[in-house]
């Protein structure tokens, strides 16, 4: 990519009244930063769902590209040049010029990653984020829908569901808390090694990170437990432990600038969002049955002790990341003038806008075809993982985990919605599903 793409032809943005500005920042800005942006808070989520906070900020944005004929628009924020992305194309454009002239590190994210992954690729200035970025797909393998690893994290995940099925019939129920401690078991299993099973200490050392985090520059950085948090998952690294990403990170080596143990804090965090995903996408298959018979026909047989590349599954998992995106601002920052602004502009694509649009049929409807039939594909502003050259590269990953996950949930078991709003193939789905308070009944199959 290079950046005269950022100066292809495109219409000239147009400048936002202070109302339209301050209409976004309380309707859209405001919403998504009290969710949480690094560690979302459970109170603002239940609020949030309860209040439908969401659904406004996509009529809002839908009214002003109407309005503006999908012209991008110019915020009037002091200080700084500020764009909303209004027309799905600019969002295709916007993404694949990553990381010159947009560049993902931008202001925002430098200083709530900060907090805990300061060399993180995604805050990586052009030249650290090459390293980093091959250092990463390396371990990923961002494009194969089996990991090299698949075996043994397959095996990781089917003991980790039948430890969350036989609480669940214990308790006669699931809840988001018992899932919850059962997928960071298996996050650090897969990351890790095995030994790192039972380190709830690394992950709340992280969550404390990021709560800090959500506070980006408003908050003191604490030193003293960012290096805690650093030695310990460098310590779980140096064991290597076959079978897990740590494995393959000492196999690999990595130069000095890469700093694996800052990339592996990114996909510890990610990884969270992942756990959301699939228990969502486990409440959409609890309450559409259509798509669950889908599910079942094609587990029909299939050997769970095995890896294999669950398409529909996969698919409900898309979709549900579409449906509630785990980072519903994508920003960027221009390296350059182009034709949204001069260098240092920040573009805001705000992403429940575009997967939510009313002139798509699907809008608000548990739809996984769409990633199978092209229809998902013809979309450029549909990007649930991103897109473009700083796409994410754990999307092969989390997809295998979710749909491997599902699947041993699924095999001999049915769940129904015990709380939350109403979700049904009948009704649009609600903007916001706070994952926090959702509860499943199980039952025999
Ligand atoms: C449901 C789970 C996940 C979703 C929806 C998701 C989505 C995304 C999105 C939208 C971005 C772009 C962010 C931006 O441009 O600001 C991103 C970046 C990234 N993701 Fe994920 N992600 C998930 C899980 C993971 C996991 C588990 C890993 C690692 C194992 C991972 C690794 C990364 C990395 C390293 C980047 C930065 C890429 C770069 O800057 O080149 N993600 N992800």
């Amino acid at each position: 990519m290079t950046s005269t793409q950022g100066n292809l032809k495109r219409t000239e943005p147009v400048t936002a009244s202070v109302v339209e500005t301050v209409r976004v920042a309380v309707e859209v800005a405001l919403p998504t930063l009290a969710g949480g942006v690094i560690k979302r808070r459970p109170t603002a989520m239940a609020v949030a769902e309860k209040l439908r906070f969401d659904r406004p900020a996509v009529k809002l944005l839908a009214r002003l590209r109407d309005r503006h004929d999908g012209r991008p628009l110019r915020l009037r924020v002091p200080g700084r040049p500020v764009e909303l992305a209004l027309a799905a194309e600019d969002v295709g454009t916007l993404l694949a010029g990553a990381p010159t002239p947009f560049s993902p590190s931008t202001v925002e994210k430098r200083a709530a990653l900060g907090h805990f992954q300061p060399h993180g690729v995604l805050i990586s200035d052009a030249g650290d984020r090459r390293p980093r970025r091959r250092f990463t797909e390396a371990v990923l393998e961002p494009g194969r829908p089996l990991h090299e690893l698949a075996a043994p994290f397959a095996r990781a995940i089917a003991d980790e569901a039948a430890v969350v099925l036989s609480e669940a019939t214990h308790d006669g129920e699931l809840s988001w808390d018992a899932f919850n401690v059962a997928w960071w078991r298996l996050v650090r299993r897969v990351v890790l090694g095995d030994q790192a099973r039972d380190d709830d200490t690394v992950t709340d050392q992280l969550a404390r990170l990021r709560l800090d985090a959500n506070w980006a520059y408003v908050h003191p950085r604490r030193k003293q437990l960012r290096a805690r948090f650093h030695e310990r998952v460098t310590a779980h690294l140096g064991r290597a432990e076959p079978g897990s990403l740590a494995a393959v990170i000492a196999e690999l080596g990595a130069d000095g600038k890469v700093s694996p143990a800052d990339q592996v804090a990114h996909w510890l965090f990610a990884f969270d969002a992942a756990g959301m995903v699939t228990f969502r996408t486990l409440a959409l298959l609890a309450t559409h049955p259509a798509a669950l018979d889908r599910v079942r026909a094609d587990l029909d047989g299939v050997d769970l002790a095995e890896p294999n590349q669950l398409s529909y599954l996969r698919a409900c998992v898309l979709d549900t990341i579409r449906l509630w995106p785990t980072t519903p601002m994508v920003l960027r920052e221009t390296t350059e003038k182009t034709s949204w602004g001069p260098a240092g502009t920040t573009v805001l694509v705000f992403t429940p806008f575009f997967h939510r649009d009313a002139r798509l049929p699907y809008a608000d409807r548990f739809e996984p075809d769409i990633w199978l039939d092209g229809r998902a594909d013809a979309n450029p502003a549909l990007v649930p993982f991103s897109a473009g050259p700083a796409v994410c590269p754990g999307r092969d990953l989390v997809q295998f985990c979710a749909s491997t996950m599902l699947a041993n949930l699924l095999r001999g078991h049915g769940f129904e919605q015990a709380s939350g709003p109403v979700l049904s193939p009948d009704r649009p789905l609600p903007a916001t599903l706070d994952n926090f308070h959702l509860r499943l009944k199980l039952l025999p199959d």
